[in-house]
């Protein structure tokens, strides 16, 4: 696998990050994965303008235009292999002595790898997957896509201690934010509903993409904070992400989701994004 660190790119096993980096020390630092289907890279864009507002977000000067980013993830995009990949960037705010303040003078650390993205097979598109509820104990600023993850690992292990995919987030006892990584839609009554984008979510792209296509075909549609008892008493329930696009929660906390499989929603909606997929990699 070619990666590229600092303006080079290299093997990864001859990519190396000094112990100091603040990254490593403190988890300082913000992250972004753009999924890449045909060589071509989905929503650049979007990706790039959020990767600015969690540069914003943690007071870090971007490193790069849109411009230079794009050439630069078309170049990795290039010497990798897979035709669909799952394109990873992260950049720290450098080497410094260890000290919680800012370092004066420290170059950011620029690191971007590409793996095969392998989109969940039919088997688990026609079986849906298991989601555990837990209390999101994570920060107030869940819209910065920050690399300091060990909150949302921690959330997610709950889930696969349990033999679970995803672990649905519960804010202060009483409305839902997200999964652990990925976004989390439900469905009532022929209603896609959808928490705000606010500071206790990341924004999700895909999340973006399916209210998008979902207007576009008229499914009625509320963003809304969304109870925790919306929840459990949830018609149909959906996650969404780079990785996995649009998959169904059928069963949470070991209870079937309705009647346990996949619904009517979530059929319509993947089929609409694969065909909104296929639209834009055409024009792109
Ligand atoms: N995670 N919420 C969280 C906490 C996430 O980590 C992610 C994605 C999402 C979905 O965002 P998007 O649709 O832009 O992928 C929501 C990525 C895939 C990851 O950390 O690997």
């Amino acid at each position: 696998m070619t990666v590229y660190l600092n303006g080079q790119f290299m093997p990864i096993t001859e990519a190396r990050i000094p112990v100091l980096d603040r990254g490593f020390i403190f988890g300082d630092g913000v992250y972004e994965v753009i999924p890449v289907y045909s060589r071509r890279p989905f929503r650049l864009l979007d990706h790039l303008k959020r990767l600015q507002h969690s540069l914003d977000g943690i007071r870090l000067q971007n490193p790069h235009s849109d411009a230079e980013w794009a050439q630069l993830i078309q170049e990795l995009v290039t010497r990798n292999e897979a035709e669909d990949q799952y394109l990873y960037l992260h950049i720290t705010r450098g080497v410094a002595k260890r000290d919680h303040a800012f370092p004066k003078n420290a170059v950011p650390t620029i690191f971007m790898m590409s793996n095969p993205l392998l989109t969940p097979p039919a088997a688990l598109l026609a079986s849906g997957v298991s989601a555990v509820s837990a209390v999101d104990n994570r920060w107030l600023r869940c819209d910065i896509k920050a690399i300091a993850l060990l909150p949302n690992v921690l959330l997610r292990q709950i889930a696969v201690d349990a033999g679970a995919a995803e672990t649905i987030l519960i804010r202060d006892d009483s409305f839902m934010t997200e999964g652990a990584a990925s976004n989390i839609f439900v469905v009532k009554n022929g209603v896609l509903l959808a928490p705000p984008k606010n500071h206790l979510m990341l924004p999700g792209i895909t999340y973006d993409v399916v209210l998008e296509i979902a207007q576009a075909a008229g499914i009625p549609q509320e963003v809304r904070k969304i109870a925790a008892s919306e929840v459990f008493n949830a018609d149909e329930l959906l996650l969404t992400s780079s990785t996995k696009e649009v998959l169904a929660i059928t069963t949470l906390d070991g209870k079937a989701v309705d009647n346990g499989k996949p619904g009517k929603m979530f059929m319509q909606l993947h089929q609409l994004y694969q065909d909104y997929k296929r639209d834009v990699m055409r024009k792109t």
